[in-house]
């Protein structure tokens, strides 16, 4: 495990912008896991700014989404699918043929979007770069503690806690959705480099129990310490229990 502590959110933006272009600049074609929330907009703003300074080409870029809330359409607000196009898609070159995101709306069928989304990450030859947050629970994607966890893409019933804790993107809490669709640890472990970001003190305790002692399925974060190569990233309020 390689471990970064830095001063603040606009170093840790940065410094994780630094490691996702690194790895476009180096692969004539890329395989990028993304992730969403709060934590990696600053990095998509820098990755967007280096875009515009013509520092950087998304052209041979493909991504995979780790999750999606089960219901919303790509065009809903709320969706994971719309925050992607506000902070990345719209604003670089990426070609539309070569974003995925697991939506699963409409009466799809929840089965049937896991297993394309499982056999579309295998064809395209596997992530070469999964960038994670973390939840306030150490959940990973939609990845909810519990005595087992799940391996593939697969449909997820959010607990309460994550519910919360995701409300304030939602005029109400009722209307954030109940259930969502997650890639599993094992697509996520099966990644060849990870990426986790944290900041702010209300991630320190998760920070702590998922990297300062033992790996349980209890805090699904943990199982990251098992990765060959995997990248904590951290600012020095998250990293204050560890
Ligand atoms: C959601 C997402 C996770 C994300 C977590 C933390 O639950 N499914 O992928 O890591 O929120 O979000 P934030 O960065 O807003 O704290």
């Amino acid at each position: 495990m390689e471990i970064h502590i830095v001063n603040n959110y606009q170093e840790l933006s940065k410094k994780a912008a630094n490691i996702v272009a690194e790895e476009i600049d180096q692969k004539s074609r890329v395989v990028l896991g993304l992730a969403t929330g709060s934590t990696p907009e600053g990095m998509y703003a820098q990755l967007v700014k280096r875009y515009r300074d013509n520092k950087l080409d998304f052209d041979q870029v493909v991504t995979f989404n780790l999750d999606e809330y089960a219901g919303l359409s790509p065009d809903h607000p709320q969706s994971y699918y719309y925050y992607m196009r506000c902070n990345l898609f719209d604003h670089v070159n990426i070609k539309p043929d070569n974003i995925f995101v697991p939506s699963c709306f409409n009466n799809k069928d929840a089965g049937v979007v896991c297993g394309e989304y499982d056999r579309k990450i295998d064809q395209s030859g596997g992530i070469d770069l999964q960038v994670l947050g973390i939840g306030v629970n150490g959940h990973i994607g939609f990845n909810e503690p519990g005595q087992h966890l799940q391996t593939q893409t697969h449909l997820v019933d959010l607990v309460e806690e994550t519910i919360e804790a995701n409300s304030r993107f939602f005029d109400s809490i009722d209307q954030v959705p109940r259930q969502a669709v997650t890639m599993g640890v094992g697509s996520i472990m099966h990644s060849e480099k990870i990426m986790l970001m944290a900041n702010g003190k209300n991630k320190a305790r998760a920070i702590q129990e998922s990297f300062g002692g033992l790996v349980s399925t209890r805090v699904p974060a943990s199982l990251l310490q098992l990765h060959r190569n995997f990248i904590l990233l951290i600012d020095k309020e998250a990293a204050s229990l560890f």
